[in-house]
């Protein structure tokens, strides 16, 4: 499945993500910036956060207990469509997901 990470600035990377991964995971390995990562995706670091654009929202799902605590120490504002990548989960129902990235994590 392809992810696109648009940036804040607008511009977007493609990425190919393996099935069973994470989003977190396909970023790193595609060399996007902007995700950090810090506790390598126990969502226990929020340095992971994106937003997931508005078509997808609901094919993504909601944060689950965990991560929706930690969300509120994100370090750019939370918003109804924030999640942490760590915690979304690659299926080919995702082929085309597009996340944005925060200005800082
Ligand atoms: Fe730490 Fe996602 S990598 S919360």
């Amino acid at each position: 499945p392809r992810v696109s990470f648009v940036h804040p600035k607008g511009e977007s990377q493609e990425v190919e993500a393996a099935e069973g991964s994470t989003a977190m995971r396909a970023a790193l390995l595609g060399g996007i910036s902007g995700i950090t990562a810090d506790c390598g995706g126990e969502a226990s670091c929020a340095t992971c956060h994106v937003y997931v654009a508005e078509p997808w929202i609901e094919r993504v799902g909601a944060p689950g207990p965990d991560e929706d605590d930690m969300l509120d120490f994100a370090e750019c504002e939370r918003r109804p469509s924030s999640r942490l990548s760590c915690q979304i989960k690659i299926t080919d129902e995702l082929d085309g997901l597009v996340l944005t990235l925060p200005e800082s994590q």
